[in-house]
């Protein structure tokens, strides 16, 4: 079997972030479908709790259990994988951890009267994302024995749908979190296996955004943030419902400091048979110079993206609302652009 090309060729588990409602929920179920090719298993994970997947997929909620929720985006020639989610909850992984760990089959119930699950997962931040990060981690990891006997990975590729921007650091830093925690024992035993996966070249951080200030500026910061941090790698810059933009190159500069011709577009309008053409061209070219201003600045901070050396993608704003026809064509984009 031979491996397409792409800029994340090695990376199992993508980690996808951004601002808030920037799409990273849309962009995250978008890659986990151009991932799965050639018979490859994706796994998409949600760690927030919010059902977002499911509503994505069209499937009634999800449990902390792996289901298939979709095929991966084929090809004429290869078929494409099966795309499994997961909604990570804390609680559940914290259960599962200890049965896999510990034996602790009936843990659950003693644990929760004992109310140490609500230590575990509500005094403790920290342990809370290792927890998470935990289960990403295992499933990456995870091997199957194949038919021929040898040992291969379970899933191709792990996506993440993970917590926003301003909170990935923290998140995605479990190791440094948790040390105030535990500082010896299987927790930290944990954690470091975690981390391992985490800061390994196996996994990249994606970043969501639209063009606008504030999500681009949250992108740059983020980006900075892992540098900072060291160990854990920033991804693609994923600019996210861009709209083409219908002036030319040419005229946009002119239009958006408001130097459009009103006469000519008066004769041009009139010429097309539209009554009244003088006021309707004074409030076209304000409607225009709007507009170009608009995607002047869209491309200034297009730049500062592009200035950051990441792979930068776009993705088209899909018209009439997401469905999976949608998804899938952002998928397809995600694919030509090489980010899958
Ligand atoms: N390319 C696109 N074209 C059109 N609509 C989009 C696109 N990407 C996302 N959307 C829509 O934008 C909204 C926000 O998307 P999404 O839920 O994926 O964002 P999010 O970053 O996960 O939000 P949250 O921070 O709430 O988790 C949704 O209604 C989604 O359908
Ligand atoms: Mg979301």
């Amino acid at each position: 079997m031979t491996t397409r090309d792409t800029d994340w060729d090695g990376v199992r588990l993508h980690v996808v972030t951004g601002k808030g409602g920037t799409g990273k929920t849309t962009v995250a179920g978008a890659l986990a479908l151009a991932l799965a090719a050639r018979g490859r298993r994706v796994l998409l994970m949600e760690v927030e709790g919010r059902q977002g997947i499911a509503q994505l997929f069209d499937v009634p909620p999800l449990p902390y259990a792996e289901r298939k929720v979709a095929v991966g985006l084929g090809t004429a020639a290869d078929e494409g994988g099966d795309v499994f989610a997961l909604v990570a909850d804390p609680e559940s992984a914290l259960l599962e951890y200890l049965e896999m760990f510990y034996n602790l089959r009936h843990a659950g119930t003693a644990l929760t009267k004992l109310g140490v699950m609500d230590f575990a997962t509500t005094i403790a931040p920290g342990l809370r994302d290792v927890l998470l990060t935990g289960k990403a981690a295992e499933a990456v990891r995870r091997k199957n024995v194949r038919n021929d006997g040898s040992r291969g990975r379970h899933y191709g590729a792990v996506v993440m749908d993970a917590p926003a921007t301003g909170r990935i650091g923290r998140f995605l830093n479990v190791s440094a979190e948790l040390s105030d925690l535990a500082r010896v024992g299987p927790v930290r035993g944990h954690a470091d296996t975690v981390q391992s996966v985490i800061s390994s070249p196996e996994t990249v951080v994606h970043f969501v955004t639209v063009l606008e200030e504030m999500p681009v500026q949250e992108t740059l910061d983020g980006i900075a943030e892992l540098r900072a941090l060291g160990g854990i790698r920033a991804g693609g810059i994923i600019v996210n419902m861009a709209r083409p933009v219908e002036l030319p190159a040419n005229q946009l500069e002119a239009a958006a400091d408001g130097q459009l011709d009103t006469d000519q577009l008066a004769l041009e309008l009139k010429a097309a048979g539209l009554d009244d053409s003088p006021s309707l061209a004074v409030a076209l070219a304000a409607e225009l110079s709007d507009q170009a201003r608009t995607a002047l600045a869209q491309r200034a901070l297009e730049q500062r993206l592009r200035a950051e050396g990441q792979p930068c993608y776009e993705l088209p704003w899909v018209t009439g609302g997401m469905d999976l026809a949608g998804l899938y064509r952002l998928a397809v984009a995600l694919r030509e652009q090489r980010a899958a």
